[in-house]
């Protein structure tokens, strides 16, 4: 092929990526601060070699169907729950991700809303700016310890391992419940791997890290609930959907959940009747677990390579699938 690759890209990510693409492709970006509507992207799609997305994109395989050119999606995210793997794989299409650059910047964030959910942090700072504070009471605002306390990391992944260092450094005892067992962990941290059954049954925090698949959908459902330590605090920088939300509203509203502490939702961004914003043991953020500028400037280097390596013939380092080979030579 002779001709100049073309590329979009959904959204205007960091510059350092968009220069990536440019030694190789001709460059189009969205640069509205919403996603392409369907029918925008479904056109554009139409004559592209390489497709840069965002999670807030749904690639299905219709959507590959309107790309007859397209050699690979490089999704700007560690998760790829919102593209069809298989129909991409299918149709001889790449699909890669950024894991590993927003690891330390995610586990950070959940530790954030760990801790501040334990110390009732932005209900808090509500109560002052509302002129709540009337003078240093014994038992105003009280959450609960962080240190001593049981942690279950679901999903012990380089993220759930991220968190689980920070865990350490707060004198937690770590729980996990992951389809492998991590060694490094249990010998550098004594975390101990264990069923769902005991992970809800003795955390008093629960961190989900798994990635959004059909085994993982609706993990916390009612009857996990059910099930927990009462009084749990539950942490969620993952997928939404590994919540059953109704389920975490009425658990919140009986304090069989003290706390949550949550980034991401099923439905995004989070509809503003929906019923946990009206809780107020709840802390909600909005989807930015990776958001930092070096996170943002290192995943956008990360896809681009992908995107650029991909359109050159060769391999993406961070390919997902293995696509047949339909377009070499
Ligand atoms: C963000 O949610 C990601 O998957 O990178
Ligand atoms: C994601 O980065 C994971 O592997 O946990």
């Amino acid at each position: 092929m002779s001709s100049t690759p073309k590329v979009f890209v959904t959204r205007a990510i960091p510059e350092e990526g968009l220069r990536i693409l440019r030694e190789v492709a001709e460059v189009q970006v969205w640069t509205e601060r919403l996603p392409p509507p369907r029918e925008n992207l479904l056109d554009a799609v139409s004559d592209v070699d390489g497709l840069l997305s965002l999670l807030t994109d749904e690639i299905d395989a219709h959507l590959l169907d309107q790309a007859p050119r397209l050699k690979g999606v490089a999704n700007y995210a560690v998760g790829y729950d919102n593209i069809d793997v298989t129909a991409a794989t299918e149709r001889g299409i790449w699909v890669t991700n950024t894991p590993g650059v927003l690891t330390e910047a995610t586990a950070d964030f959940s530790f954030a809303l760990l801790l501040g959910a334990a110390r009732r942090l932005v209900e808090a700072d509500a109560a002052t700016r509302a002129g709540d504070w009337l003078t240093w009471e014994p038992t105003y605002m009280l959450g609960a310890d962080v240190h001593g306390k049981t942690l279950g990391i679901v999903g012990m992944g380089r993220i759930g391992r991220a968190v689980a260092r920070r865990a350490a450094g707060f004198a937690m005892r770590i729980l996990y419940a992951d389809p492998s067992q991590s060694e490094e962990m249990e010998q550098a941290l004594g975390a101990e791997r264990v069923d769902m059954e005991t992970l809800l049954a003795q955390s008093d925090f629960i961190s989900l890290h798994a990635p959004l698949t059909q085994s993982t959908r609706a993990l916390l459902d009612r009857d996990a609930f059910h099930r927990v330590k009462p009084g749990v605090i539950v942490i969620n920088t993952a997928r939404g959907e590994l919540i059953d939300e109704k389920a975490l509203v009425e658990a919140l509203d009986d304090d069989r959940v003290r706390y949550a502490g949550l980034d991401v939702y099923a439905e995004e961004p989070l509809p503003r009747d929906h019923p946990l914003v009206t809780r107020p043991n709840a802390i909600l953020a909005p989807h930015l677990g990776s958001a930092t500028v070096g996170a943002r400037r290192a995943m956008a280097e990360v896809a681009a390579t992908n995107l650029r390596e991909l359109l050159c013939n060769r391999v993406p380092p961070n390919a997902v699938n293995e696509p047949s080979r339909r377009h070499c030579p």
